[in-house]
């Protein structure tokens, strides 16, 4: 039988996932600063929205306000899917602080209590029946105390696998940082996508490599990509080559 896999629609990447993510997986989404992470995210909820699959978005680095305004800038309006009902956004970022915070209808005035952020997602996931959920990022649940990141994972991972939702964790790492999060959570997850920016030669080439996903074979290649005004288009058929003096490109 062949496996139930979500389709994430970011142009290239299910060639590179040989179909999508397969159902129910849990996808550590790591890169450091400014390499795309939360717009990969975005553009995967939507994508799902206009094929008529809930999403949830769990927002504790930005303002909801604020990752609206920039995901419509994309073209990726998700106001009428949240008055449809198929759409919402949980506000771990405001504290319920603020005129905007007051509009918003799923709030986690404390987000540093994982149960009570679980009990507001798992509202949010039914209200809206979602497949699709993006935590914007993971990595700020366990900032200050890293001996409890695994917990927080596997935790995330019984609920949100539970219920049904292909889940998507944004994983924050420095610059310098080979990693994608630390060893607990780079083994609970079922699967890892790293996005990097790299200088070469006075410019960033921007790549994405899936170093793991579980129930599938996938690309082993670094292949570049680009954001353009309608999100991220990801080149599976081009490879990035680090050697010790440059990177290259090169079509396959
Ligand atoms: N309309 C656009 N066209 C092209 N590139 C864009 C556009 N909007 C944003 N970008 C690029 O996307 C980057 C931001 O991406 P994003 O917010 O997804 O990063 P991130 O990985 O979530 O970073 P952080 O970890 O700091 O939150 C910007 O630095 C810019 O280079
Ligand atoms: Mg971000």
């Amino acid at each position: 039988m062949p496996i139930d896999r979500v389709k994430t629609g970011i142009p290239g990447l299910d060639e590179i996932l040989h179909g999508g993510v397969p159902r129910r997986n849990i996808v550590l989404l790591a890169g450091g600063p400014g390499t795309g992470k939360s717009i990969f995210g975005q553009q995967y909820l939507y994508n799902g929205l206009v094929n008529g699959e809930g999403g949830v978005l769990v927002a504790l680095e930005e303002h909801p306000v604020q990752i609206r305004l920039n995901m419509a800038q994309f073209k990726w309006n998700v106001r009428p899917f949240e008055e449809k009902g198929i759409f919402a956004m949980v506000d771990c970022f405001t504290g319920g602080i603020g005129e905007a915070a007051r509009r918003e209808k799923y709030v986690v005035k404390d987000p540093t209590d994982v149960h009570l952020l679980i009990d507001v997602l798992k509202e949010a996931i039914k209200d809206v029946d979602a497949k699709r959920v993006v935590i914007d990022s993971v990595s700020t649940l366990y900032l200050t105390k890293p001996a409890i990141a695994r917990s927080v994972v596997m935790l995330l991972k019984r609920v949100l696998s539970g219920l049904g939702c292909t889940s998507i964790l944004v994983s924050q790492v420095s610059v310098t940082e080979r990693g994608f999060g630390g060893p607990g959570v780079e083994h609970a997850a079922d699967g890892i996508i790293r996005l990097d920016l790299d200088e070469v030669e006075g410019e960033l080439v921007r790549s994405l490599i899936v170093w793991k996903m579980r129930g599938t074979s996938h690309s082993m290649r670094r292949h570049p990509f680009e954001i353009t005004d309608r999100g991220i288009i990801i080149y599976s058929d081009k490879v990035v080559k680090y050697s010790s003096r440059r990177i290259g490109i090169s079509v396959l």
